[in-house]
């Protein structure tokens, strides 16, 4: 049986919160038009000396959506969720914990490293954790450390993803687990939202579809990428952050690099100089599902198309 607070939404999705691109902005406009909107604590960043944009961000988002609320009893927004990356290299950790600790965050969403003080602060505050995973190792450690569901991060997905086909990943977490279970690798049609929900999970798990919408964090040239590009533009390489993830190849060519010969390139020796960081953070993520973007548009006109495709394509299977 999903937790209270994921079940009732207008379609069976989450939104995946994405390093840079998603803020309350995009946030805001995902749980008004009915998913779970979700971003990266680490995305509010402040210059040092300034309070604390989370609190701030926190605040907004709460504001917003319970505004939308009092307006629209009639359909209420989604919940929220925010991701910490439970990583040694996040230093601000701790600190972002008490915050959404503070703010009571309904859903929590871990990836880089399973803490059971994280799940701890999530339920000690009355929310729920999901994990996201790539193998069925991590899942079970996951949950022994308390995780409340998993996000199975299939091959394709955007960002960190796994290598494993999506039918195989959900297969083998639900021979043993039955509790909440996302899918997420190239989602990006309501069609495909009903597929994972066949395989066995109960939502899909959506993030680079959302990079073209008007409220996304991204420069407009990035937008237009993910609207010109498909499956076969993108490429899996761990040069860039050290573990394995999905870019669009052009962006790596726009940085001066060659997209084919990414494995064997030694990224100490490449020829930048001090460019060379400015270059990589012009690399840009994306999952394999973009070749359904067609455009640009506001988040609500996406989600109001994966509703109706869903609606469709259930029309159309469960027959
Ligand atoms: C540009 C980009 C940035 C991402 N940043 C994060 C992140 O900061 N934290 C995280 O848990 N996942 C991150 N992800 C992964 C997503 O949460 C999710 O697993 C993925 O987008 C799903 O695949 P899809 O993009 O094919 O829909 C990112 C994905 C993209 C495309």
């Amino acid at each position: 049986m999903l937790p209270s607070i994921l079940q009732n939404l207008r379609i069976p999705v989450v939104a995946s919160p994405m390093f840079i691109v998603s803020g309350p902005d995009l946030v805001i406009a995902q749980c008004k038009a009915g998913i779970v909107g979700s971003f990266p604590a680490l995305n509010a960043r402040e210059k040092d000396g300034e309070p604390p944009l989370l609190d701030s961000w926190l605040t907004r988002i709460a504001e917003e959506l319970d505004r939308h609320n009092q307006a629209n009893p009639d359909c209420p927004a989604a919940p929220f969720a925010v991701n910490q990356i439970v990583h040694r290299s996040n230093a601000r950790l701790d600190r972002d914990i008490e915050i959404c600790h503070r703010h009571k965050v309904p859903i929590w969403i871990t990836s880089l490293g399973a803490r059971v003080e994280v799940n701890q602060a999530a339920h000690d505050c009355g929310g729920i954790a999901l994990h996201d995973v790539i193998n069925t190792v991590f899942a079970r450690k996951a949950i022994e450390k308390g995780a409340d569901g998993l996000i199975a991060v299939a091959a394709g997905a955007g960002g960190h993803a796994g290598p494993l086909s999506p039918f195989a990943l959900v297969q083998e977490i639900r021979d043993w687990f039955d509790g909440p279970l996302l899918l997420s690798g190239a989602i990006a049609t309501g069609r495909a939202v009903l597929a994972a929900q066949a395989m066995g999970a109960d939502l899909a798990y959506i993030g680079s579809p959302f990079i073209a919408t008007s409220e996304a964090n991204a420069p407009g040239d990035y937008k237009q990428m993910i609207v010109d590009s498909a499956a076969g533009d993108i490429v899996t390489s761990s040069l860039f952050t050290g573990v394995s993830g999905n870019y669009l190849a052009p962006s790596i060519r726009a940085a001066g690099m060659d997209p084919d010969t990414l494995d064997s390139a030694d990224p100490s020796s490449m020829n930048f100089g001090s460019a060379k960081a400015k270059a990589w953070s012009q690399v840009w993520g994306s999952g394999q599902g973009i070749g359904a973007v067609r455009d640009i548009v506001p988040a609500a006109q996406r989600i109001d198309r994966l509703a109706a495709e869903y609606a469709a394509a259930r029309a159309a299977i469960c027959a």
